[in-house]
């Protein structure tokens, strides 16, 4: 198969790429490699992913907010089906800079849907996320739940995607898998989360800030356990057969919790990354910052049945393996 991967250069693209790759897929990945977080990272996992991938692979620099860039870049090549991963992420940074999730989460996911469109595409699996539950009390989070409250605009943008492509869904018949993914984790991963900045401080000395007192809780997925559920989802195209989906949808659209099913406190994460550094952190107490949730937590149970969905990797195992990535990426 052919397969377009947006947001290529990035953490969950990557991890994708490879996987497709490695079981025989071909792969287009295209990415605008922005700045968002240092750009040489993007370079590094697009090198090795060309390296593993050979001519079965290929990288486009391309923004997919721009539609005639888009189009031009695609011209004349096969795609199959479409993992949209790309989008401005992070909820802290659309407190900062709100217009990038315009572009890149509301018209990029625009130019995608319509790029399916053009193209018949088998099946687009696009990324939305566990913050569109905000600060839904009941835990948890079903994708049966009301989410019509999002606590920073980066969340409302992936709402946004899921209504739009639920229009999509039922206008076009286009086939699609929404995944709401809960803090993805693992070698390669993004300096803006947590566990990349927590592992820096530490292994460099330097105090962590630890927010809302450390009374935060998250449902930690390891990028394997993601991947598989990714491939599940694009091997799944849900049917046209006017059946009720996961989420709701009786057209051609499901809506997916992705997550490992188990809230971890943050302390916990802190100190398994101490063990793994060998190293205590000196820990700031912070209260909680504006647009992050108290809670994440995943009820699985809706990709479990539809796509055999179980993951494996708990943090105790995906932390050190994180660490050992990150000392040897930078040689530390
Ligand atoms: N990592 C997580 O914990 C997590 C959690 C929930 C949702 N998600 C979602 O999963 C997807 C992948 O996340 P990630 O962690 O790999 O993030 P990432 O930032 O590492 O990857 C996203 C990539 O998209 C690219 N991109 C952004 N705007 C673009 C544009 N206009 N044109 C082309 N490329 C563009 C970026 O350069 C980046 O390489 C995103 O949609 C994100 O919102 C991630």
């Amino acid at each position: 198969m052919a397969i377009l991967i947006t947001g290529a250069a990035g953490f969950i693209g990557m991890h994708c790429s490879l996987r497709l790759l490695a079981r025989g897929d071909r792969v287009v990945g295209i990415d605008n490699l922005n700045d968002y977080y240092p750009v040489q990272l993007k370079r590094d996992r697009v090198a090795k992913v060309a390296a593993e991938g050979g001519g079965r692979y290929r990288f486009i620099h391309c923004d997919f907010a721009d539609h005639a860039a888009l189009e031009a870049a695609l011209d004349g090549l096969e795609i199959d089906r479409i993992i949209h991963l790309g989008a401005q992420a992070g909820v802290r940074y659309s407190i900062e800079n709100p217009r990038a999730y315009a572009q890149s989460n509301l018209v990029g996911h625009l130019n995608i849907l319509e790029l399916a469109r053009g193209r018949r595409s088998a099946h687009l699996v696009y990324a939305s996320s566990s913050s569109v539950y905000g600060g839904n009390e009941t835990l948890p989070f079903r994708v049966e739940d009301r989410v019509d409250h999002p606590l920073s605009l980066y969340a409302a943008t992936k709402k946004a995607d899921e209504l739009m492509s639920e229009t999509y869904a039922h206008l076009y018949r286009l086939s699609q898998t929404g995944l709401r993914f809960f803090t993805v984790y693992g070698p390669w991963g993004r300096p803006d989360m947590a566990l990349w900045l927590f592992t820096d401080a530490i292994l460099k000395g330097r105090p962590i800030s630890v927010f809302n007192g450390g009374e935060m809780r998250r449902d930690f997925t390891y990028i394997d356990d993601i991947v598989t559920g990714v491939v599940a989802a694009l091997d799944h195209p849900p049917s046209d057969d006017g059946q009720a989906k996961a989420g709701g949808s009786v057209s051609p659209h499901a809506v997916y919790n992705i997550g490992n099913h188990r809230s971890e406190e943050l302390t916990r994460l802190i100190d398994l990354i101490e063990a793994a550094c060998g190293r205590p952190a000196i820990r700031e107490l912070k209260p909680m910052q504006p647009g992050d949730v108290r809670e994440t937590f995943a009820d699985i149970g809706a990709i479990e049945r539809d796509l055999g969905f179980r993951p494996t990797t708990d943090i105790s195992e995906g932390v050190p393996r994180f660490v050992d990535w990150f000392r040897d990426y930078h040689g530390i």
